[in-house]
């Protein structure tokens, strides 16, 4: 539809409502002592506002509710799976269609197949649980994102970007034998849900192609890079999401998706190649770990409404909002003195808590001193990427993450205007008193993925 007009609006309306869990300012005091100053121990009824993840978060559509009743919960060839494979097939071209209950589930399947002692991996960045996976396989995963991604405050089109002579002097380094995978995550979930250009997409697969390595997008956001493109680079505005997402793909090998994100859907995930050998391997590791090859480890419903929700997520009514959105939330962070990684992302807004509290050192994790701050004072759930997550605590000696950020990530289609202008002016308040916040320390860790499970104190 043509829109003469400034405000881009919510293009749904609202059925079905569930209330927020409004708490007191002592009830969140406690709670957070108890939670170990780890908002992923607090529980939802308790926040107010959750913007802890994108994933798995998603509104569904009257559309997909209807799905979930035509779901075909048949264990082999279940017609549901049948329409899931149908939707992957057109959207990404690939052949070979393996359904898992989640984006980790894939790695875990994938790497166990071609990871191992002395294999590196390259992506523009891994995403934590891929960069687990890669680890727990033995092998090592390294990041080449461009010199922009690491700019938080200077905007710039595609900081999703892959750095392609890294690329090059990488490859030679490690010897094209010992790189099983390039890996593409598009949006760069790590570095502010930056998009990757086209024209990065289509070097990188060059580049793949001359060494003879596989060349994988990690596609949980590929919608939303794909309106990036369509919105910021040049010869695309006239294209469809549908086709832009189409040619992103052409370019690529296999990809691995976490449904929860651009699916539109509570739970999912696939893996798709045109590499048969692979795809026969990686479905005998999916009957051990998840399933049968028509299911793999999800409900027949689930299938079905992702096979909706994969078409219904390149409207472009959708991404126009989606994207726009995001960006309202960083004009009000503007306005509030509040530094984030600049331009807005796709799927969330990324505030550098090193910027904010200057005075907390890296090893007081300052982005999760932020965190637990915004849930004091407004029930916000942020999620902390920063030393909490990616730093090392190896043999006594702390090396800090390269960045310390709050991610408020937006989930599709839940939120209105109202509820983003209050997190604008908690966020603002916090802004003006930031001085007077004091850092956090470590007290338990697990080896793996330990933002999950970590647990605080405050200085003294
Ligand atoms: N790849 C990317 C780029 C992701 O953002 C995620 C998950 C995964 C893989 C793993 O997928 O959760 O379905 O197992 N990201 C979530 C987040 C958890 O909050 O950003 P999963």
């Amino acid at each position: 539809m043509d829109w003469e007009w400034k405000t881009i609006i919510e293009p749904f309306k609202i059925k079905c409502v569930e209330p927020l869990g409004f708490t007191t300012r002592p009830e969140r005091e406690e709670l957070l002592r108890k939670a170990g100053y780890n908002l992923f121990a607090v529980s939802a009824d308790k926040v107010l506002i959750d913007l802890l993840t994108d994933s798995g978060t998603s509104a569904m559509s009257a559309e997909q509710w209807a799905g979930i009743m035509r779901g075909d919960e048949s264990y082999a060839g279940a017609r549901s799976f049948f329409a899931f494979e149908k939707a992957v097939r057109e959207i990404t071209g690939l052949r070979e269609v393996v359904p898992v209950h989640q984006g980790r589930a894939a790695e875990r399947i994938l790497f166990g197949i071609i990871g191992g002692k002395g294999k590196t991996f390259l992506a523009n960045s891994h995403f934590d649980t891929t960069r687990a996976n890669v680890e727990v396989s033995g092998a090592e995963a390294v990041d080449l994102p461009v010199a922009a991604a690491l700019q938080f405050d200077r905007p710039a089109a595609f900081k999703g970007d892959m750095d392609t002579s890294a690329l090059e002097n990488k490859i030679r380094e490690k010897g094209a034998k010992n790189i099983p995978l390039v890996i593409m995550t598009v949006t760069n979930n790590s570095l502010g849900g930056q998009p990757v250009s086209m024209k990065n997409i289509r070097e990188v697969s060059a580049i793949c192609r001359r060494y003879k390595i596989p060349m994988f997008l990690d596609c949980a956001r590929f919608a939303e890079n794909a309106y990036f493109i369509k919105k910021r680079e040049p010869g695309y505005s006239t294209r469809t999401p549908r086709d832009i997402a189409k040619e992103m793909f052409s370019y690529a090998d296999g990809c691995m998706m976490s449904a929860k994100k651009d699916a539109l859907v509570n739970m999912g995930g696939f893996l798709a190649v045109n590499d048969e050998n692979l795809a026969r391997r990686c479905r005998e590791a999916l009957i051990i770990g998840e399933g049968f090859v028509t299911y793999g480890g999800l409900a027949g419903r689930d299938l079905e409404a992702m096979a909706v929700g994969l078409n219904e997520v390149l409207d472009e009514e959708y991404l126009n909002y989606r994207l726009r959105s995001i960006e309202y939330l960083g004009e009000g962070f503007r306005k509030a003195g509040v530094p984030f990684v600049e331009p807005t992302g796709g799927h969330g807004i990324y505030i550098d808590a090193k910027r904010m509290l200057p005075h907390i050192p890296p090893e007081q994790y300052p982005a999760q001193v932020l965190t637990c701050e915004l849930y004091l004072a407004g029930g916000i759930r942020g999620v902390e990427i920063g030393s909490l997550m990616f730093g090392k605590r190896k043999e006594g000696v702390f090396v800090p993450a390269k960045m310390e950020l709050v991610r408020l990530a937006i989930p599709r289609r839940v939120y209105t205007q109202s509820h983003i202008d209050y997190v604008v002016e908690v966020m603002g308040s916090i802004a003006s008193k930031g001085k007077d916040l004091k850092g956090l320390r470590l007290i338990e860790a697990s080896e793996y993925l330990s933002h999950f499970t970590a647990k605080l104190a405050p200085v003294a």
